[in-house]
């Protein structure tokens, strides 16, 4: 039976992260389990910088958005000298469990950990772009599209009253999936996703029409991994001698309170994570499947391309 573990936020943060970290300590912590949060994702753990979490000390955080472990990119750990630093930090506390709720990076690293240390591991899925294979869902999409959804729609506003088109970029590194949901929740003219193949004329193509069929506004929805928002509305503008303004969304994507789905998500996560631990788990993920809470292999899941809905893709198309 594990007597300590550790959980820490890395990479980019996502709405719901902190329901997470709330739900693997109280669900360890009920089971008699001592849990430390470690700061600022694998630079913390190779600095030694971390915190006791008792069950109070992770109350009224389940709202609030961001990670009150802090989060960091860290380039050591890719090294081996790196890692060595961060294993004996874990074998000096007598840490014998780690959860790391992150994106497809840090579960690259919590991967390594497992492979390379005694310490066992389990990852949880969270990240905005929704790339992790192995889950339906990652923690912070739904409040991410919540959030974009809610600012095209105001976009949409004000290019019905200047007659305008917007492109608008949305976040997702190589992923279209922010971009594809977002499009076709608000139905977006267009969608440019990195997963297919742009055709400059069939966009403008499609705008034209719709004006012709009296829209008075058009948006196109482009993920940042596809093309640039500025060079798609420089095409558009010369195809179709339409007025458009580009609007990059940017960090707005990844901030704010999470969203009852995503609580919920953490919720179960958080809690499958711990319990999975305790029951000796190792180099797994939880990840959310047909609605069910299952491990899944770690390494599978890294190196597993997730796959895009594509007919989401074609059914946004006819619909708009
Ligand atoms: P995310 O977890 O959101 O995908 P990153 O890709 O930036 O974000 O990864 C977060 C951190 O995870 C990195 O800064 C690094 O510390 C760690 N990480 C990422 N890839 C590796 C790797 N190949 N080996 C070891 N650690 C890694
Ligand atoms: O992985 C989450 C994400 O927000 C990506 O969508 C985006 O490409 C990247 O992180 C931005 O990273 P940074 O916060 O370092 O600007």
């Amino acid at each position: 039976m594990l007597k300590k573990i550790a959980v820490m936020t890395s990479g980019g943060d996502a709405p719901g992260m902190n329901a997470t970290v709330r739900a693997v300590v109280r669900y360890a912590v009920s089971k008699g389990v001592e849990v430390y949060g470690i700061m600022r994702g694998y630079i913390g753990l190779i600095e030694n910088d971390f915190v006791q979490l008792k069950f109070s000390d992770v109350g009224g955080i389940m709202e609030r958005g961001g990670t009150i472990l802090r989060t960091a990119r860290c380039e050591e750990f890719k090294v081996d000298r790196g890692r060595k630093e961060a294993y004996k930090v874990l074998k000096d506390r007598q840490i014998d469990g780690l959860v790391v709720i992150g994106g497809d990076g840090s579960l690259t690293g919590a991967t390594l950990i497992a492979n390379e240390s005694d310490v066992k591991v389990v990852g949880i899925p969270a990240s905005i772009d929704n790339d992790i294979h192995g889950t339906d869902m990652c923690i912070g999409v739904d409040t991410c599209l919540n959030t974009v959804v809610e600012n095209i729609q105001k976009l949409k506003d004000t290019a019905s009253s200047h007659e305008r088109a917007f492109i608008v970029e949305t976040m997702g590194r190589n992923c279209g999936y922010i971009a594809l949901v977002s499009g076709i929740t608000t139905g977006a003219e267009a969608i440019v996703i990195p997963e297919v193949k742009v055709d400059f004329q069939a966009l403008a193509d499609k705008l034209l029409a719709g004006k012709k069929r009296g829209k008075i506004n058009s948006i196109v929805v482009v993920a940042e991994g596809a093309a640039s928002a500025y060079t798609v509305a420089r095409h558009l503008e010369n195809r179709t001698g339409y007025e458009t303004r580009v609007s990059i969304l940017g960090h707005i994507q990844r901030g704010g309170s999470p969203s009852a789905f995503d609580r919920l998500l953490a919720c179960r996560l958080g809690s499958g994570a711990a319990e999975a631990l305790l029951s000796g788990q190792n180099n797994v993920m939880m990840g959310l499947q047909s609605d069910g809470i299952v491990p899944v292999d770690l390494n599978k899941a890294l190196q597993t391309k997730k796959e895009i809905d594509l007919e989401l893709y074609k059914l946004a198309n006819i619909l708009s």
